[in-house]
């Protein structure tokens, strides 16, 4: 085949190669901690700055296939895909890229003889049609008068609701960053005179490529700003370019999903609604090998909480088609060797991503069987044929069971789920949420130039000038007394959260009246933003000001920040340097340390590291900093995070020799400020990723108080002293299992009293025995293990225990196996609802039911006994 998935992608790379064009890998998909993006959505992510002018490219005129991936923010898939033929999460996007070289006629005209050459994808010209933003004259007229399209195949695209540039042919990175108009060129599935009315058709027409002319930069809502160069941006889907180039009707046709698909193998692949699933379940494995295989695992924040919705999502999917051939990871190796061309990359760490895929598999499998329990019984109980939504939401909220499969599962039972009052409750609980993390939110900084310096590693007090006040997350020139803001100064010594650490605290003031008290500070588009709240006075734009970060606390951060250096250091001497940062937190009474380790942890191993750093403490050596290439630093081997994007000067981090990383941290002067540590627990979180958590100074010193407290308290309630502590517990427990044991044993002994006593009175029925007593036993596992007994001691019989709880009794009913031709459990359990108002059910063997308004419970099983009667 000529045009396989391959074949597409190296013809583009060729074309643009032709046309002096360098070819670049793609990016990382996992976008850096500096970015407003979570993965990479574009082609262009990773020359952002060099489209805003603020850094220059080695080459001018590039290529790239890049890795997207599109579940969420300003370009989000995820609730397409599978529903409709042309949408993934993950796919690799084809495009060229000019840094003020070439023009919007030449980007056009490699465009359209890439493909409709013969050479190239020789795609019939009057099977294409194109799009162009409405005040975008030249593209018109390049199609128009240059590649000589008709005009009823050039189609203009106006604003949306009159709101200028919210437009399908203005393209935005994201809410803010590059942008500009577009131009957009349609393939035409089915011939009609004008495809106006049906560009989102994709049964009629699909869009294949955009050329977005770079002339812009958003700043924040409504503020555009010109560029000074025009660049050229392109984006064409692979996935969709070859199925056009197949013709197929869909990317799930393709002959890359479909080795995949084969793979899958699910008998049912003719059956279209299995087919969405199927797709589903294929687009987003590829999504999740990827994720995994760039160190993200799955978590509820971020990164990690987007991996855990596509592996739950495509959990529930199999789920719904009954798939039960393999596991989910099973599939993995499988279907890795198709992923070309980065087989080889993925199949070196094929263990470990199927490995974290499992364990995140095998928890959910749990949530999974769990919730189907609880809203089973749930519906067991439901007197109408109604589910409320809040039960529904409750699943979700506190199990994490999705909505859908409770849907799905209602659907089948014929329970009607209001879905208006469900969106209400969703509504109304994600408000909730988003008034707790009122601090997180986004806000948009006007003033580019704004002069935002951290001056914070000497200087812990400064006298400086605000520069721009958030209130409401709207910029405002004043913030008063009680108001919560968002303050930008000039020069400041409060460090914003990053690299684990936390951000500072402290006090920004003027002339002594006016006061804002500093909670945190987090980065806004690497803007230093000073989050709190004015105390007393009022603060104004260009005031001069004094901040002041809390030193006492600060001086605690940087001790643990050193401290955590230190045990990264001893990890590696430690664990033979087998060892990888994963993620670190970092506050003023704590650390927390995750690392990979696919081995055994021991607790000799926890000591030893312990000890190393303490003897570091000791050693007093002063913490020296510098800053260097990021070439320079990899060269010298300083320890970075290899999932993280660095500038090319970074700062280095030395203590002594035995510890040297890239940090933007700040640190102790020398590590006996540290004081003492102590690592307070350790444990793995995921596979393959341990979690120590330690303390340091005053805190280790009151974790270890608290510690001597708990043994003076449990040797006072022994009655004993140091020494014997472990060998009495050893003592009391044993006597506790012995007790225990005696305990089972007098229960069986009674149970079977009781059994005896509920056999004597059993009469016939017909030659059958009947017993129907009630019981003090009130919980139904109980009732169960006692009917169990009471039949095999009787062998053939119909028996019925009930037991009163407040105004209601429960009913179990239970038949031998041998009868149940003639009566079973269900016929007897409802001839019991009817006689008692009740509901309940259950199998032929058991089944229960509770019945309400008994005000004579003997007339009611008179009544009960002669319809069995009756039936036998
Ligand atoms: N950046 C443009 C897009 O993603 C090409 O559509």
């Amino acid at each position: 085949m000529k045009y396989t998935t391959n074949n597409v992608r190296n013809m583009f790379l060729n074309f643009f190669q032709e046309k002096k064009h360098t070819i670049v890998p793609g990016s990382q998909l996992v976008q850096n901690e500096n970015s407003d993006l979570l993965f990479t959505n574009a082609g262009m992510n990773q020359f952002k700055t060099v489209f805003l002018g603020k850094k220059k490219y080695p080459f001018s005129k590039v290529t790239t296939v890049q890795k997207c991936l599109r579940t969420g923010g300003k370009h989000n898939d995820l609730n397409e895909v599978g529903y409709s033929n042309y949408h993934n999460t993950f796919f690799e996007m084809l495009g060229n890229f000019s840094f003020g070289e070439y023009s919007k006629k030449t980007a056009i005209t490699y465009a359209w003889e890439l493909l409709t050459h013969k050479k190239w994808f020789n795609i019939p010209q009057n099977k294409l049609f194109v799009t162009v933003y409405y005040t975008d004259e030249e593209s018109y007229n390049i199609w128009k008068k240059k590649i000589k399209l008709p005009n009823e195949d050039i189609i203009k695209i106006y604003d949306k609701k009159n709101k200028k540039y919210e437009s399908d042919n203005f393209w935005q990175m994201g809410d803010t960053g590059p942008c500009g108009p577009c131009t957009e060129i349609f393939f035409k599935k089915k011939k009609k005179k004008s495809y106006i009315n049906d560009l989102q058709n994709k049964e009629i027409c699909i869009e294949i490529w955009n050329i977005v002319f770079i002339q812009f930069n958003k700043i924040q809502k409504n503020s555009i700003l010109p560029l000074p160069i025009l660049s050229i941006d392109t984006g064409m889907g692979l996935e969709r370019i070859t199925s056009i180039l197949q013709n197929v009707p869909s990317n799930y046709k393709i002959d890359f999903f479909d080795n995949i698909i084969k793979k899958i193998n699910y008998k049912d692949h003719n059956n279209h609604f299995n087919n969405q699933s199927l797709y589903i379940i294929a687009d987003h494995l590829r999504a999740i090998i990827f994720i995994i295989y760039e160190g993200i695992i799955p978590n509820n924040e971020g990164q990690g909480y987007i991996l855990r919705k596509i592996i739950r999502r495509t959990l529930v999917h199999m789920k719904l088609i009954k798939y039960k051939k393999y596991f989910l990871y099973q599939l993995i190796p499988t279907i890795i060797q198709f992923i070309q061309p980065y087989e080889k990359k993925l199949i070196e760490k094929k263990t470990y991503i199927q490995s974290i895929l499992q364990q995140e598999e095998l928890q959910f499998k749990k949530i999974l069987d769990q919730g189907v329990k609880k809203l089973l019984n749930e519906l067991h109980q439901l007197n109408k044929k109604e589910l409320d939504g809040n039960f529904v939401f409750y699943l979700y909220d506190t199990m994490g069971f999705p909505i859908d499969l409770t849907k799905s599962i209602c659907h089948k039972k014929n329970i009607y789920i209001n879905q208006n009052k469900l969106d209400k409750i969703i509504l109304k609980n994600k408000k909730n949420i988003k008034n707790k993390k009122n601090k997180n939110c986004m806000i948009h900084i006007t003033n580019l130039k704004l002069n935002n310096h951290f001056v914070g590693y000497k200087t812990k007090k400064i006298d400086t000038v605000i520069n721009s006040i958030f209130v409401k997350n709207k910029p405002t020139k004043v913030i008063k007394e009680n108001e919560n803001g968002i303050i930008f100064i000039e020069k400041t010594p409060f460090f914003a959260e990053s690299g684990g650490q936390i951000g500072d605290s402290g006090i920004i003031y003027k002339n002594g009246s006016s006061l804002f008290q500093v909670q945190d500070t987090q980065k806004f588009s690497n803007y230093i933003g000073h989050i709190g709240k004015l105390l007393s006075g009022i603060i104004k734009n260009n005031d001069i000001i004094t901040a002041e970060i809390n030193k006492k606390k600060r001086l605690c951060i940087q001790n643990n920040h050193t401290a955590t250096h230190l045990l990264h250091a001893a990890l590696i001497l430690i664990l033979n340097h087998k060892i990888e940062q994963r993620g670190s937190f970092i506050n003023h009474e704590y650390i927390r340390f995750d690392f990979s380790y696919f081995k055994k942890i021991h607790k000799i191993d926890i000591l030893n590291t312990e000890d190393i750093v303490n003897q570091y403490i000791q050693k007093n050596t002063v913490i020296m900093n510098n800053n260097m290439q990021f070439i320079q630093a990899k060269k010298e081997k300083y320890i970075y995070l290899k999932n993280k994007t660095y500038d090319s000067i970074v700062r280095t981090v030395n203590i002594g020799h035995f510890s040297r990383e890239i940090c933007k941290g700040t640190h102790a002067n020398r590590t006996g400020d540290i004081g003492i540590f102590k690592i307070i627990s350790y444990k793995r979180i995921a596979y393959g990723v341990v979690r120590i958590e330690a303390l340091t100074g005053l805190h280790a010193l009151k974790n270890i108080h608290d510690k001597y407290t708990q043994i003076y308290a449990i040797k006072k309630f022994l009655n004993i002293n140091d020494n014997i502590i472990i060998p009495k517990i050893n003592t009391v427990m044993q006597n506790y299992l012995n007790l225990k044991k005696n305990n089972e044993y007098l229960k069986q002994k009674i149970m079977f009293h009781k059994i005896k006593k509920i056999i004597a009175k059993k009469i016939k029925i017909k030659k059958i025995n009947f017993i129907c007593k009630k019981i003090d036993i009130t919980q139904s596992k109980l009732v169960k293990k006692l009917i169990d007994q009471i039949k095999n001691m009787i062998n053939t019989g119909i028996i019925i225990l009930y037991y009163q709880k407040k105004e209601k009794y429960i009913f179990t009913s239970s038949v031998t196996k041998n009868i149940i031709n003639k009566i079973n459990a269900i016929q007897i359990i409802e001839i019991i609802k009817k006689n008692t108002n009740g509901s309940g059910g259950g199998k032929v063997e058991l089944a229960e039911c509770v019945g309400n308004n008994i005000n004579n419970i003997f007339c009611i099983l008179e009544t009960i006994k002669h319809t069995i009667e009756k039936i036998i």
